[in-house]
């Protein structure tokens, strides 16, 4: 059974739950997300199909957003703050090292799936930066070192990108 697949019981029991909502797309597309960790292909026709709207506007909307997803995450996101705060002590120095290192664009995905990198602006943590998200869990104060350090802890993974 391919993958997606596996995920149409979370799809009915989200559109059941929500499709009556005015302005149900976007709830309805975060829960699945939180559920499959992305949206799968055939939750568009279904949800499409749910609320009444065309297979273009459900697509619109995805695209739209960055955070959301239409593949598998990867196993390590990495989400490197890029607002002004970090960027006036030294984030575009810190996104470059990391562009260089994984091999990545800002919004790129390591081929084997280890590693995404995705830019984020303001994580809380501004009287902390530079910081980053990895995993959910912020590292503020970074430096190149440190940086180096936290991408020396996804090594197994990231030496394969
Ligand atoms: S600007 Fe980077 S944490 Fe707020």
């Amino acid at each position: 059974m391919p993958d997606e697949l596996n995920h149409l019981p979370l799809i009915q029991r989200v559109l059941a739950r929500e499709k009556a909502t005015p302005g149900a797309l976007l709830p309805i597309l975060h829960a699945i997300q939180a559920g499959a960790g992305y949206i799968p292909d055939s939750a568009i026709a279904e949800i499409a199909h749910a609320l009444n709207l065309s297979l273009a506007e459900v697509h619109g909307v995805i695209s739209f957003y960055h955070d959301f997803r239409t593949t598998p995450p990867a196993r390590h996101t990495l989400r490197l703050c890029r607002a002004e705060s970090c960027q006036s002590r030294g984030a575009e120095a810190l996104a470059a090292q990391l562009r260089e290192q994984l091999g990545l664009d800002d919004h790129g995905t390591c081929a084997d799936g280890s590693v995404s990198l995705r830019p984020v602006y303001c994580l809380g943590a501004c009287a902390c930066s530079p910081a980053l998200e990895l995993d959910g869990q912020v590292h503020a104060r970074l430096t190149p070192e440190r940086l180096q350090a936290l991408l020396q802890s996804c090594r197994e993974e990231v030496k394969a990108c």
